[in-house]
């Protein structure tokens, strides 16, 4: 091979204070897993020494414990976007350890390149499956920002993962767009549609070299679907076949996009028994093991994504048998996989998960309690904004009944009344479309809440008399949460305390 092979330290020693980087890989599969623990390391020693030694990062959307969960714990990271999960780096976030700033996945790339967050990146990290002389290289089960990265990075470090090697040609399509006023359109006219390249090239003269890895993603298997996720998996089925029967899905279905995280796991289970609905695709940014299944099963006919985000013996299995993938599987930059123009286009069905609903239909996704940062917005927004329908779900009670998660009012807003038509919980279906205001609060309330608040928030809507197109106590439309804040339980809410 022409570019060097550097230890982890030796790249490592690239990365300086408040460096500007940018990471391949979308969810744990394609981001750093070697150089990363140098740097964490390299950090520590310097704290030690009462050194400042923070970099910046951005990625394609979260990554796993040997990126953010070791750089966080090693307090390492300065500012981060546009998405992250890690436990450790939640905490740094919410402490303000890190800055972090959560945006629509879609629009990380291209904000780079327009400058928006500087002219440039100091450094990239990207982990491929094969590397050629000239730089072209064969990215890894996690496209995320690689094009733009790559492109904007004054110097690329190289991960060249063994565990993928040889495997994984033929499974990308690189396509990086042109900026306004040269764009054109993005000609995807099916899930399946290849549009760019297989492989991406890179500057050979910015690649300073190369370390080898030899690691599966280590995405964590999903906790087992309990009777709360099964029940809501099923209650979307049943909304999904009920609306293919009244002709509003085609007989030929659409394509699906699922959101991460237990409950859009146990959704796509679903799909699996839910034999009235055809053999479908998927245009979504991440594949779950339950993909993997419906695949085999012949469930699911094709999938475009941005990322392969399996356990390990998922992705074992698709290692070793990834001629049959190649056929049923793409993966996509993320400008692509969530891109606007081509979820309206091709008429999405998108069902992502909330922390909580309010009875208008307002989605929190990303603020416990309104104030801590749980993940971020990730695609939620490029899909629900321009589906076909918008479907959002979630338990109608978390922590055995002592949060509601439909309330009066959402404590932080990521989706709006006006981009949500249909909300799902484990007790049922609201169907939003063509609502008002009361007529969508008494639609959720009747069919989504908890039967152990449906009259706390029906009494909400009596005690708000002030009139108006939605109806609220301003004073009292936060008081689910804190009750929460204070007792512990929503339940305990007492609104004669705001009708005085
Ligand atoms: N208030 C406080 N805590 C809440 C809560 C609420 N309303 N709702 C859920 N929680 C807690 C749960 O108790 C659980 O806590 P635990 O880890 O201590 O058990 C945690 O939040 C996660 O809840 P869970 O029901 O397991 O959620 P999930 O795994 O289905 O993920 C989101 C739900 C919203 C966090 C996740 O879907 C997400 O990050 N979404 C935003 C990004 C996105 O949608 N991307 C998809 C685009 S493709």
């Amino acid at each position: 091979m022409r570019f060097p092979i550097l230890t982890p330290e030796e790249a490592a020693s690239y990365f300086f204070n408040d460096a500007k980087c940018g990471f391949s890989g979308f969810t744990a599969p394609g981001s750093p897993k070697v150089v990363t623990q140098a740097i964490a390391a390299k950090a520590e020693k310097l704290h030690a020494q009462g050194e400042q030694f923070k970099i910046n990062i951005i990625t394609g959307a979260s990554t796993s414990d040997l990126c953010d969960g070791i750089l966080a714990r090693a307090n390492a990271i300065g500012k981060r976007t546009p998405y992250q999960n890690h436990p450790d780096l939640r905490k740094r976030i919410n402490s303000h350890d890190a800055h972090y700033f959560d945006l629509h996945l879609s629009e990380v790339a291209q904000k780079m390149r327009y400058g928006f967050f500087g002219d440039k990146l100091d450094l990239a990290i990207i982990e491929v499956s094969d590397i050629q002389d000239d730089g072209t290289v064969v990215v890894g089960t996690g496209v995320g920002n690689v094009p733009t990265v790559a492109k904007m990075a004054d110097k690329i470090i190289i991960e060249l993962n063994e565990k993928l090697r040889h495997a994984l040609y033929g499974l990308h399509d690189i396509y990086l767009p042109l900026d306004p006023p040269n764009r054109g359109a993005i000609p995807i006219y099916k899930p399946s549609d290849r549009i760019g390249s297989p492989v991406l090239k890179l500057d050979p003269d910015k690649i300073v070299g190369v370390v080898m890895s030899d690691n599966y993603e280590g995405v964590k298997a999903f906790t087992p679907l309990d009777d709360t996720t099964k029940q809501i998996g099923a209650n979307v089925c049943h909304f999904l076949i009920s609306e293919m029967r009244a002709g509003r899905i085609p007989s030929s279905f659409l394509p699906l996009q699922s959101g991460v995280g237990n409950v859009a796991n146990a959704v796509l289970y679903g799909l699996a028994d839910a034999k009235e609905i055809p053999p479908f695709e998927m245009y979504t940014e991440v594949m779950q093991d339950a993909v993997i299944d419906l695949m085999k099963k012949g469930r699911c006919k094709f999938g475009s994504s941005c990322s392969l985000t399996v356990s390990n013996e998922v992705e074992d299995e698709v290692i070793t048998n990834i001629e049959f993938f190649k056929q049923h599987l793409v993966l996509r930059p993320s400008e692509i996989s969530n891109n606007p123009e081509v979820i309206r286009r091709l008429g999405i069905i998108a069902m992502n998960t909330a922390l909580e609903a309010d009875i208008f239909g307002n989605i929190n996704s990303t603020h416990v309690t309104g104030t801590r940062m749980m993940n971020g917005i990730g695609g939620s927004g490029d899909f629900t904004r321009n589906a076909y329908i918008a479907i959002f779900s979630c338990p109608s009670i978390t922590k055995e009944g002592k949060i509601s998660n439909i309330v009066p009012m959402v404590s932080h807003v990521d989706h709006t009344e006006h981009s949500v038509d249909i909300l799902v919980t484990d007790q049922g279906i609201a169907d939003l479309r063509g609502l008002d205001p009361v007529e969508r609060a008494h639609t959720i309330i009747d069919n989504c809440a908890h039967p152990m608040y449906r009259e706390l928030l029906r009494d909400y809507l009596k005690i708000s008399t002030r009139g108006g197109q939605t109806p609220h106590t301003l004073e009292a439309s936060l008081a689910f949460h804190t009750e929460f804040l204070s007792s512990g339980d929503m339940s305990n809410v007492d609104w004669a305390k705001y009708t005085k």
